[in-house]
């Protein structure tokens, strides 16, 4: 690996010399009584809310409060359609289809591959060890002069754990694409996030999302964080409005609501702890691996009949079975606690049914 980032270098050259879409909400930022510039019905719309509006294009109003938040000025936050959308975005920009390739370290979320298929990317894939780290000497084979980002999830899904923080650390100082650190899973992990360190690279997005911990997958808002020049690139590439006027208008009213979302992050990992504790008493459990995240990877002698006898039972987990390293695996979300009990009440029964 040789670390000689240059943003420039890495963008796309249809992407550097891009004239972004100027829309009218653009050009006229003031307040007027008169709008007629955007081709909307001024009338209003069939709803309580003036939705008749287009949306602020930069969501100055989200971005000025997840500021105070998370201690990142506004200018290095770009908020998606999802964390998929900022994902789908770094393809966009940064990776030429057909010549350039990304690194991944098999098992983690899948979008990333789906997002580097649809864009005609390369993967490559460097698995991840036997503990779910970081295979350095394979990273760094891996990298050659079209790798133009890598991948990394920490907490990671389907494995719930943390990567070492020296490692990612030794991937940011030496490779010189991007390092994307998917944080999706970071309010229920014991490690620090990496959106502080910004400042000290200038390769660096940190992705996380309102999904998980805020409680509002129905929204679709996802973040990414990185140096002003590259979020300058993702609001080029972005669709002029991509979060509509409910989501930006919820989604302020729901950021303030921090303490709620503090006690359920405090809950869960409590109720984490606990259902892997009992989860270990059952002697068709192989392992139960430590999470950082909202969700336990369980290693178990009979996945697909557990699986199903919990589908009868009403309680859908996910069968991650087929992964490759998670052989054997169930991915269990952590639930209320009356759902945990209903979680555990089903696999005493499974117990019981088998002797
Ligand atoms: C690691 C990871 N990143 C991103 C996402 C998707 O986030 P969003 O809902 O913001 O698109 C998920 C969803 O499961 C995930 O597990």
């Amino acid at each position: 690996m040789a670390s000689s980032f240059d943003l420039n270098n890495l963008l796309r050259v249809n992407i550097r010399n891009l004239t972004p879409y100027s829309s009218a909400r653009n050009e006229f930022k003031g307040k007027a009584s008169t709008l007629l510039d955007a081709n909307e019905n001024a009338f209003g719309s069939p709803l309580d809310v003036f939705y008749n509006r287009y949306p602020d294009p930069l969501q100055h109003e989200i971005k000025r409060k997840l500021s105070h938040i998370k201690g990142v000025p506004p200018r290095n936050i770009f908020l998606g359609n999802g964390s998929d959308e900022a994902i789908d975005i770094l393809f966009r920009a940064f990776c030429r289809p057909g010549i350039d390739n990304v690194i991944l370290v098999p098992p983690t979320y899948g979008m990333y591959e789906v997002s580097a298929n649809i864009n005609d990317v390369a993967v490559k894939k460097i698995n991840l060890t036997e503990d779910f780290q970081l295979n350095l000497e394979g990273i760094a084979e891996a990298i050659d002069t079209n790798t133009r980002l890598i991948f990394l999830c920490s907490p990671n899904n389907p494995t719930g754990n943390s990567l070492r923080r020296e490692d990612v650390e030794t991937v940011l100082a030496n490779f010189n694409g991007l390092v994307v650190i998917d944080e999706a899973y970071i309010n229920y992990s014991r490690q620090k996030t990496f959106i502080q360190e910004l400042t000290e690279y200038g390769n660096l997005v940190v992705l996380q999302t309102l999904s998980k911990a805020w409680g509002l997958a129905g929204l679709r808002l996802g973040m990414a964080f990185a140096s002003e020049e590259i979020i300058e690139v993702f609001n080029k590439i972005k669709p002029p409005y991509n979060i509509n006027q409910a989501t930006q208008e919820l989604a302020l009213k729901a950021l303030d609501q921090v303490e709620q979302v503090n006690d359920w992050i405090k809950e869960t990992v409590s109720q984490r702890e606990q259902v892997s504790e009992l989860l270990r008493t059952f002697d068709y459990v192989l392992h139960v691996y430590p999470s950082d995240a909202n969700f336990i990877l369980v290693k178990t002698s009979e996945p697909r009949e557990i699986y199903t006898h919990l589908v009868d039972a009403s309680v859908i987990v996910r069968d991650r079975s087929k992964v490759e390293l998670c052989e054997g695996c169930l991915r269990i979300t952590i639930g209320t606690p009356a759902e945990n009990e209903r979680l555990i009440a089903a696999l005493q029964q499974y117990k019981s049914d088998k002797q």
